[in-house]
């Protein structure tokens, strides 16, 4: 039996009662989906997960997002295709040099944001799993963006209502310092379109959809999007919206990624060990897709 023991109201919630480490019962991942849909970040503590057990929890949630192999040669043989190593461990399981390239690109997890809304269809939920963590600092920091929605003057909501910005991993990139890309690199990491506001179909509700992936929006400059972006980030990530996980060994959390944004705070990442992996599942299409709205023609650069 599944036990709730809810963060808040209808933010962040504890799970009790289930070991992953058997498939989940179809009664319970229905507890578990009705559960991350209202509270949209879930912690289940007290796991001991092989990777294949792991995937296999996230693969009882619905497909798969298959992940790109690790940038940095000191990661290889880390992770897999369903399984994204975010530890600060190279392949010895040691902690990375400080000019890892590895360590650059993960520079932008601490940005805030939601996973893969750089892809043309991005992420619906991951699946953190904890397998060892620092002693101080590192957590993980979650935003409520139907809250933050809600919370929005009206006539900022209905300027917002089926506004498209454009999204790529260039621009997070850009953002903590990582550049110099070439025109291939460019090209594979080309801007996507998502709505700004998306319907979460299951509940109705209505919810922001921001990442610092944003480098366009549409009907507006560069400074003004830039502008915008910020504006709504603060607005977002003030501290009644905002959850902070303090992680435990054996953690999994899993979040809804269509309605929050997460991001992972500092920590002695040279000389810790801060081993964690994802899985995640993918959501049904392209925001714009899903609501029937047109795309705009593909003319910006990240
Ligand atoms: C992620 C991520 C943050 C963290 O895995 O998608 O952003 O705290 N992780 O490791
Ligand atoms: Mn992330």
């Amino acid at each position: 039996m599944i036990r709730l023991w809810p963060v808040s109201e209808s933010f962040g919630a504890e799970v009790e009662g289930v070991d992953l480490r058997h498939s989940p019962s179809s009664e319970s991942v229905a507890a578990i989906d009705a559960a991350l849909l209202r509270y949209a970040v879930l912690v289940i503590p007290g796991q001991q997960l092989t990777p294949e057990q792991h995937r296999a929890v996230a693969a009882a949630f619905g497909p798969l997002e298959p992940m790109a192999p690790p940038t940095g040669r000191d990661k290889v043989g880390r992770g897999d295709e369903y399984l994204i190593d975010v530890s600060n461990l190279t392949a010895a399981g040691r902690p990375w040099a400080d000019d890892s390239p590895s360590r650059g690109v993960q520079r932008a997890n601490e940005l805030w944001h939601t996973d893969s809304s750089f892809k043309e269809t991005p992420a619906r939920a991951s699946f953190l799993y904890a397998r060892s963590i620092p002693t101080a600092g590192g957590r993980t920091e979650f935003a409520d963006l139907r809250a933050a929605y809600d919370a929005l003057p009206q006539s900022r909501r209905d300027w917002l209502e089926g506004r498209i910005a454009h999204h790529s991993l260039a621009t997070s990139r850009r953002r903590t310092g990582f550049g110099g890309f070439d025109g291939t690199q460019l090209a594979a990491m080309a801007p996507v379109p998502q709505l700004l506001v998306r319907r979460i179909p299951e509940t109705g509700r209505r919810s922001l959809y921001l990442a610092s992936h944003i480098g366009g929006i549409e009907g507006l400059s560069s400074d003004g999007a830039e502008e915008v972006l910020s504006e709504l980030l603060t607005h977002a990530t003030q501290r009644q919206f905002v959850y902070s996980h303090r992680w435990r060994k054996g953690d999994l959390v899993i979040w809804d990624n269509r309605c929050t944004m997460h991001r992972l705070r500092p920590y002695d990442d040279l000389h810790t060990h801060r081993d964690l992996q994802r899985a995640t599942t993918l959501d049904r299409g392209n925001t714009c897709d899903l609501e029937g709205i047109l795309r705009p023609a593909p003319a910006h650069r990240p």
